[in-house]
């Protein structure tokens, strides 16, 4: 953890402007404010990624909210809408004088996108998998457009959770590792979270008639997907992996779990 700060920091020095990526399902809780003490005196593009999967609405106000104070915009990296406006706007952000390309470097969360990010905005496979420290090679300028450059390895932000409910949704989004939480625990907390705010997903997606309680819910998604353990009782490990599995995926919908 130390260790890829320290190397985020070495590698921040290089740069013109940094560009920070969040979950657009999570912009808030996606955010490491180590970031605003290591990066304070550099210009900040703030990209929402995954916008494909979170609630289109929700982007808008997060995004009206964060340009307060940096520029920031949505995107999707998997087609990547959106990204063919970055390198105009991380030119303006840029404080160079002298027709020098200008340098960038993209820094998150893991699994928030950044290889994605940074292969399809050079429209090519050249970022290295950044989740392993230790890996010390020099790194690479990748050309984005004639005017802009960005570091091929990204800076690694450690999620951070000391409130549960962060912790919650860092977990749905896939930020933190499934060894440190329960899949059943994250799940039940999933179904309490959409029987609040969209109950009909249930119906939509799994042709179930009544709202019930997390477990009800897993024990009948698990019976339409015919997940059964020997003997013949609902398997609601599998079925709390299938939900959540779908629910990642946007198959349940789009949504946005930092709320207004
Ligand atoms: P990281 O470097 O920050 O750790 O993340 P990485 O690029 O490895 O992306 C993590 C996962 O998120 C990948 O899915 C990737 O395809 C997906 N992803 C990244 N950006 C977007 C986006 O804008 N929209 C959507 N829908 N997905 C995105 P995976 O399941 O781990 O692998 P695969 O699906 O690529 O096989």
């Amino acid at each position: 953890m130390e260790k890829a700060r320290r190397t985020a920091e070495q590698n921040l020095k290089l740069v013109d402007v940094v560009i920070e990526l969040l979950d657009a399902r999570a912009p808030l809780s996606s955010h490491n404010p180590v970031l605003d003490k290591i990066a304070s005196k550099k210009p900040r593009l703030v990209v929402f990624n995954k916008a494909d999967l979170a609630d289109e609405k929700l982007t808008s106000y997060w995004l009206k909210k964060f340009s307060q104070d940096s520029p920031a915009l949505a995107v999707d990296s998997k087609s990547r809408k959106g990204l063919p406006y970055i390198p105009g706007v991380v030119e303006k952000m840029a404080r160079v004088r002298t027709g020098r390309p200008v340098k960038c470097m993209v820094l998150g969360i893991p699994n928030v996108g950044k290889s994605l990010f940074i292969n399809a905005l050079a429209k090519r496979k050249v970022a290295r998998t950044g989740n392993k420290p230790g890996v010390t090679r020099g790194q690479q300028w990748i050309k984005v457009g004639k005017k802009v450059q960005l570091l091929d390895t990204p800076g690694i932000l450690w999620p951070k959770f000391e409130d549960p409910e962060v912790g919650f949704r860092l977990a749905v989004i896939a930020a933190i590792k499934e060894e440190i939480y329960s899949v059943e625990d994250i799940v039940f907390g999933l179904i309490e979270w959409l029987n609040k705010y969209s109950p009909c997903v249930w119906e939509k997606r799994y042709g179930l008639y009544s709202s019930d309680t997390p477990v009800e819910i897993m024990e009948q998604v698990g019976r339409k997907r015919g997940f059964f353990l020997a003997g013949g009782k609902v398997d609601l490990n599998r079925a709390a992996v299938h939900i959540l599995k779908e629910f990642r995926e946007g198959k349940l919908g789009f949504f946005t779990l930092d709320d207004s």
